[in-house]
C-alpha cells in the first residue's frame, strides 16, 4: 500500500514536470538556438592543381576572421575526376568574415588564397559558384611572390631586369631547368627536387646578391613563402 502511494506521487511529479517544461518557452528557445548555430555555405566550381601539393599543406574551404591568419573553420576540398567540386561547409562561427579557397599548413595558417568571398552570416545556406580556379603550388607562388615582389622589375613593364621575365605567362619557362646567367656555378634557377641547388633559392635566402646592382635579400621576408618556394621545387616544380 505504502509503495503504491509513493509510485503514485512519483508518477504525478513526473507528469507535472513534463507539463511544466512543455509550457516553459525558454527551454524551447534554447533548443532552436542550438540547431541554428553557425552559418553554412555551399561551394560549386572547378579546381585544378589542388592534388599536387607537397605534404604538410591542405587545400580547403575555410572561414577566417579578419584579425587572424589562422582558419577558424576549415574543410578539405575533394574534386571528382573532372575537377568539379560540390561541397557544404556548416557550423561557420559568426566572427568569420571571409570564406576562402586557400592552402593552409599543418597549423591551419593561411599560406595562399585562391578565392575570397566576403561573408556575413545568413539564416539560409549561401551559394558560392567560383568557376574555374587554378589552385596549384606554382600559381600560388606566381600570385603571392612573383606578381607582388618581382614583376615590377622583371618584365611587368617593357623591360626585364637581367632579361629575366617573372610574369605569369613567362616565369615557368624562364626558371625551370634554365641555367642562370649570373650563377658562377652554372646552377639552374629552378632545379626540380633540389631547392638548395637552385639559384632562385640562393637569391632569396642567402647574401649572394649583396654586391649585385640590386640586393635581393629582403625582397621576400615571409618565412612561409620562402618555404613554399622550396617545397614547390622539392616536390618536382610542377606547373600544375
Ligand atoms: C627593384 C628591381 C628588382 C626587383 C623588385 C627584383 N629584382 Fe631580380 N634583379 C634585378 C636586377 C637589376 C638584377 C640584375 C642584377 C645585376 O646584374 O647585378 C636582377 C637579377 C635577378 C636574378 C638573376 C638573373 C640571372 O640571369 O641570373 C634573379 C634570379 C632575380 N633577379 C630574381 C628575382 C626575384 C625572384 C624577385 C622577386 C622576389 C626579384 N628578382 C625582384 C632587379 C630586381
Amino acid at each position: 500500500m505504502k509503495k503504491s502511494i509513493i509510485t503514485y506521487i512519483i508518477t504525478l511529479c513526473t507528469i507535472t514536470g513534463i507539463l511544466t517544461s512543455c509550457d516553459d518557452g525558454r527551454i524551447y528557445e534554447e533548443v532552436v538556438q542550438v540547431e541554428r548555430e553557425g552559418g553554412s555555405v555551399r561551394l560549386t566550381g572547378t579546381l585544378s592543381g589542388n592534388n599536387h601539393w607537397a605534404s604538410g599543406y591542405s587545400i580547403v574551404l575555410a572561414g577566417f576572421a579578419d584579425d587572424s591568419e589562422y582558419a577558424k573553420t576549415a574543410k578539405g576540398i575533394t574534386t571528382n575526376s573532372n575537377g568539379s567540386v560540390d561541397m557544404t561547409l556548416t557550423g561557420i562561427p559568426s566572427e568569420v568574415n571571409t570564406i576562402e579557397i586557400c592552402a593552409i599548413n599543418r597549423l591551419r595558417k593561411r599560406i595562399a588564397t585562391f578565392y575570397t568571398y566576403e561573408y556575413t552570416e545568413e539564416a539560409d545556406t549561401i551559394r558560392i559558384e567560383t568557376g574555374e580556379i587554378d589552385a596549384s603550388m606554382y600559381h600560388a607562388i606566381q600570385t603571392n611572390v612573383f606578381d607582388r615582389s618581382c614583376t615590377s622589375c622583371h618584365g611587368g613593364s617593357t623591360s626585364a631586369a637581367a632579361g629575366l621575365y617573372l610574369t605569369a605567362d613567362r616565369s615557368y619557362n624562364a626558371l625551370v631547368n634554365v641555367v642562370a646567367d649570373k650563377s658562377e656555378d652554372s646552377l639552374m634557377f629552378v632545379n626540380p627536387c633540389k631547392s638548395e641547388e637552385s639559384f632562385l633559392h640562393l637569391v632569396l635566402n642567402t647574401d649572394i646578391t649583396a654586391n649585385w646592382s640590386m640586393n635581393h635579400i629582403d625582397m621576400v621576408t615571409s618565412h612561409d613563402l620562402l618555404q613554399l618556394i622550396d617545397d614547390w621545387i622539392d616536390n618536382g616544380a610542377n606547373i600544375n
